[in-house]
């Protein structure tokens, strides 16, 4: 059985990971805009995949027999400049997500609930290839600059990451 405090944590991340997923498909739109093809299915690939970490969630809350409660989804920033403040925005806020994880973890355990405990793990290791993934990107922007070619490769490069269901293991 989850605790009340628990339940609502985790109805609250449902709401971040659509937040998540609304955020990357604004960012998807504004590479779509500049005609960086390849940017815009990479964030369109990372909000499907924000879509399935709300509906793991999701079930979990009603597997555990607790009231799912949907919240109202914010409407993203889109002040959008360059891909590289895209992804240092990306970045910024995959480490927040990880913060929120961080809680749910701390407070399962505060709860002695091992088996949301064990749940979140899950999360915790998603959220190290997240950082990863926008960090990696960020060291090519800044390693290649800018400039229309070394865009041209990174484009195509983002053009190929394909969606696969992300199912919970
Ligand atoms: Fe669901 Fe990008 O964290």
């Amino acid at each position: 059985m989850i605790s009340d405090k628990v339940k609502n944590i985790l109805n609250e991340q449902i709401n971040k990971e659509f937040y998540s997923a609304y955020l990357y498909l604004a960012m998807s739109a504004y590479f779509d805009d500049m005609g960086l093809y390849g940017f815009a299915n990479w964030t369109k690939v990372q909000a499907r995949e924000e879509v399935d970490h709300g509906m793991i969630i999701f079930d979990y809350i009603v597997d555990r027999d607790k009231t799912v409660e949907l919240k109202q989804i914010d409407v993203p920033d889109t002040d959008f400049k360059s891909p590289l403040q895209v992804f240092e925005k990306i970045l910024e806020h995959e480490r927040y997500v990880t913060s929120l994880i961080d809680s749910i973890a701390n407070l399962s355990m505060d709860e002695c609930d091992l088996a949301t405990r064990n749940f979140i793990n899950w999360y915790l290791k998603e959220q190290v290839e997240e950082e990863k993934n926008a960090s990696d990107i960020i060291t090519k922007l800044k390693l290649f600059g800018e400039e229309k070619a070394s865009l041209y490769l990174l484009n195509e490069e983002l053009a190929k990451r394909k969606y696969h269901k992300h199912e919970y293991s």
